[in-house]
């Protein structure tokens, strides 16, 4: 993040606009939306700006900028459109330590400012951090046809509660509760609906009954992240990623994905990396039950779907049988991800009849597996953990009878940027995934239905090597 976000309180301190032009009428708008009272500097002023200093609500004055105007200031915008102005403005400001935007120019600029969606008070700001401004409004105009006009109505009927709810709910951790079943409630209902008083009748009851109501246990939430994209979660992983108040997250998880849990969330990888050494499964259900158990909104994260070689069963069990609440979110499991990624479908109608999904995982370096079913025809087979198998896995398939020259491609980090797509013929498999330096996570999808894919790389090779073949005969 190239720009650090935040939010200027302009009520307390002067503003300065240097410029007339409509530029400075622009920015002038939004500083009086936020209760500035700007002092404009410039010889010459267009209309709206004139017609503003006559209602006093800004200050104008008609002469050219000095360095001294700065002096006080809790925000500078320069807005004159001359290349000698706005530089002497920028110099004098951050000389002075004030900041200073100068409109288009951000290698002036200490700050710059967001397209802004205004539901006062609430105020969302998006900033694309100068690259692409066009993009950063076209999201506002999506947000906005989302956002209920009545949200500002909706905070500030909040804001008017938060003294009584405080009062009535002293745990920190149960009062955030509260408002988040508040917000997506009946009660916000009636308010976003207009219907205030009603609003008002069903909170103190609402406030009045929490009050009464036990104090709430923990729980724990098995959720799939999916296979990277962080598009690929679903809504409600989201939701309760933004719920928890602690996230205990795996190796397959990037952090564009963790970073969706709330700032205040206690975050702990749980993962293996070479400097870090992996928590036993016993550890990290230990961690998940004593945080559940002391009350918190425990997220256990995990890469795929929870419920296919993720352990999310295992898990599942062990805080079931110590009595606490557990939800099982599905995910995007890695076959189905990398399968979409990579344009190679599971199933085809008379082709591939059915998908298994199988480890290559082994202890003693054979995976155990019943070759002969995984053999039969007319089947996809996609792989977990099989990169290092892979050579094993593809014999034993042969010697119970699936064809050498069967069709397969291996999906690494599929679905993230740096997804590697590589096909081989099932007998030339464990060869291609060392020729090709694939280290995981990847999958391996043997059968027909990779068949395209082989046969469009084995036609690129075919190209390259022709193209190569006239300078290989010149030399
Ligand atoms: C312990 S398993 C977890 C599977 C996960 N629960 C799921 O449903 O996808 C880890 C294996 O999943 C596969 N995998 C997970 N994410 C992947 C990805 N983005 N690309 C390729 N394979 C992936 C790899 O085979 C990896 O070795």
């Amino acid at each position: 993040m190239r720009y650090f976000p935040a939010f200027h309180d302009l009520s307390t301190r002067p503003s300065l606009v240097v410029g007339g032009g409509e530029a400075a009428a622009r920015k002038l708008r939004l500083l009086l939306k936020a209760e500035a009272r700007p002092l404009v500097v410039a010889p010459g002023a267009v209309d709206e700006i004139v017609g503003l200093a006559r209602e006093g609500r800004i200050d104008w004055q008609a002469r050219a900028f000095a360095p001294a105007d700065i002096a006080g200031c809790g925000l500078v915008i320069a807005a004159s459109g001359r290349d000698e102005i706005d530089t002497a403005v920028s110099e004098a400001a951050q000389a002075a330590g004030v900041p200073v935007n100068v409109v288009d120019r951000p290698e002036l600029s200490t700050f710059i400012t967001p397209a802004i969606i205004d539901r006062d008070p609430l105020v969302i700001g998006i900033s694309s951090g100068a690259d692409a401004p066009i993009l950063a409004r076209q999201i506002r105009a999506r947000l906005e046809s989302l956002l209920p006009a009545n949200l500002g109505r909706l905070a500030r009927f909040a804001g008017a509660f938060r003294g009584a709810v405080a009062a009535q709910i002293g745990d920190g951790l149960q009062r955030r509760r509260f408002w988040e079943r508040f917000f997506s409630g009946p009660v916000a209902d009636k308010v976003l609906a207009g219907d205030e008083t009603g609003a008002r009748e069903a909170m103190l009851s609402l406030i009045n009954g929490r009050a009464a109501q036990q104090i709430e246990g923990g729980s724990v939430a098995i959720v799939g992240a999916g296979p990277g994209d962080p598009d690929l979660m679903t809504f409600k992983a989201l939701r309760r990623l933004q719920e928890a108040d602690v996230v205990l997250y795996d190796k397959l998880v990037g952090p564009e994905i963790v970073d969706y849990a709330r700032r205040d969330a206690e975050r702990i990888y749980v993962g293996k990396s070479k400097a870090n050494h992996a928590k036993t499964q016993d550890e990290i259900n230990a961690l998940m039950a004593e945080h559940a158990l002391a009350g918190r909104r425990v997220v256990r994260l995990k890469g795929g779907d929870p419920f296919i070689f993720g352990r999310g069963g295992e898990e599942m069990d062990y805080l079931q049988a110590r009595g606490i609440a557990v939800e099982v979110v599905p995910g995007v499991t890695a076959a189905a991800g990398c399968a979409a990624a990579a344009g190679i479908p599971l199933t085809l109608r008379g082709t591939a009849l059915a998908v298994t999904f199988l480890t290559g995982h082994a202890k003693d370096g054979e995976p155990e597996l019943d070759w002969a079913s995984l053999a039969a025809g007319k089947q996809t087979l996609a792989v977990y953990m099989g990169v290092s198998t892979a050579g094993t896995v593809a014999q034993r398939l042969i010697e119970h009878g699936l064809s050498a020259a069967t069709p397969v491609a291996v999906i690494e980090n599929g679905t993230r940027p740096e997804q590697k797509v590589v096909t081989a013929r099932l007998e030339e498999l464990a060869g291609r995934l060392q020729e090709a330096g694939i280290a995981g996570p990847a999958l391996i999808i043997i059968g027909e239905v990779a068949r395209r894919a082989l046969e469009s790389d084995l036609a690129a090779e075919l190209q390259n090597a022709a193209a190569a073949l006239p300078r290989a005969l010149a030399v």
